[in-house]
């Protein structure tokens, strides 16, 4: 595998910036996620629709010894696109070069990438909703028809030049799939959104990566954690850590229920996983705009967040633990929103303001 590129209430402490809890890959992640990676099927917990189909169009590709269709992986960070492309192309025996749109800048480092491809391999593109249009362009032959279209000269003499590509897979990868072009999109001939996990499915992933890190942990240490992981094994991953830390410093470290829990506590990381930025985000439309709707824009303010994160790495989990509703005038917390945060009866908070 070749990685080619790679004093208001509501805002945040400089501590709790790129906190555990946020699924983004950092760059201090990316080795221990590498280690830990599984690289089979078999090994490779959750999302097991997914799997199935993906392994019958794997062997089917096999059989008719023709490169696999192009796919889009789409869904909230942390969730394993990355690792499902490693796990393809281990399975079809193929070399996988691996990117992400923002290192695509300019035409030459798309067409550089595409010439180096060998026959059979696999193109790995992470963030690919941010491809510039011309990256996009230089990319539809090459997925097409495997040609690269190239024009030399300027306008009367302007001249084309088409040059053959190996025959390669594409694999893209976007936490947006709402916000790829129509065109790109439809040259993908799977397309498949990946789930947040269950609790057992991450206890099983959490005791896997503790077995290859050497950390003792008991079935309750692991679902303690997998509770509070959010459905997403990247953030599963760091807190086992993390609390293989305070295992180790504060008791014998061994990772039991109670220690798991007494370390989470101290994270402030919360029985449904949300941390600081969750809480404030909540509070604040809570307090501020009786529960909302308010605009991403005066949410992001407000808290001293982007909205591309708010987006894409808050709002998922929010919205499917089912305490933030979006409309379209904004976003709105929902009734169990009120109770999680110990707000008194969603009725009676209504009626205050
Ligand atoms: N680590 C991260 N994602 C994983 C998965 N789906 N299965 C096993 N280990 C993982």
């Amino acid at each position: 595998m070749s990685i080619i590129a790679d004093d208001n209430d509501f805002k945040h402490t400089r501590e709790e910036k790129n906190p555990v809890t946020k699924a983004e890959t950092i760059e201090f992640d990316k080795n221990f996620e590498n280690c830990i990676r599984p690289k089979s099927f078999d090994t490779y917990i959750g999302q097991s629709a997914l799997k199935e189909a993906l392994q019958i169009t794997i062997e089917a590709s096999k059989k008719r010894e023709l490169p696999l269709d192009h796919l889009l992986f789409y869904g909230p960070p942390g969730l394993g696109k990355t690792t499902l492309a490693g796990v393809i192309a281990e399975q079809m025996g193929a070399e996988i070069k691996i990117t992400s749109a923002p290192a695509l800048e300019r035409p030459r480092d798309i067409i550089g990438i595409l010439m180096s491809l060998k026959g059979g391999e696999i193109l790995f593109i992470d963030e690919i909703h941010r491809l510039n249009k011309v990256a996009e362009e230089i990319l539809y032959p090459a997925m097409e028809d495997f040609v690269l279209d190239m024009t030399t000269g300027k306008s009367q003499t302007v001249k084309t030049l088409r040059i053959p590509l190996p025959k390669f897979t594409l694999i893209g990868a976007t936490t947006k799939a709402g916000a790829l072009s129509g065109p790109l999109r439809d040259r993908f001939g799977i397309i498949h959104r990946l789930e947040f996990y269950t609790e057992d499915e991450l206890a099983q992933v959490i005791k896997r990566t503790a077995g290859i890190l050497n950390i003792e942990i008991d079935t309750k240490g692991a679902h303690a954690i997998a509770r509070r992981s959010r459905g997403t094994p990247r953030i599963a991953n760091r807190l086992v850590k993390r609390v293989s830390d305070y295992a180790l410093v504060k008791h014998d470290g061994k990772i039991t229920e109670n220690i798991a829990n007494q370390a989470l506590d101290i994270l402030k990381i919360d029985e449904l996983g949300l941390d600081n930025t969750d809480r404030n985000l909540l509070k604040l439309i809570i307090e501020k705009y009786n529960g909302g709707p308010v605009g991403i824009e005066t949410i992001a303010t407000a808290i001293g967040e982007d909205t591309r994160t708010i987006e894409d790495v808050c709002e998922p989990y929010l919205l499917q633990a089912g305490l933030l509703q979006r409309t379209p005038r904004g976003r709105k917390v929902s009734p169990s929103a009120y109770g999680h945060l110990g707000y008194k009866k969603y009725s009676d908070q209504q009626t205050l303001f």
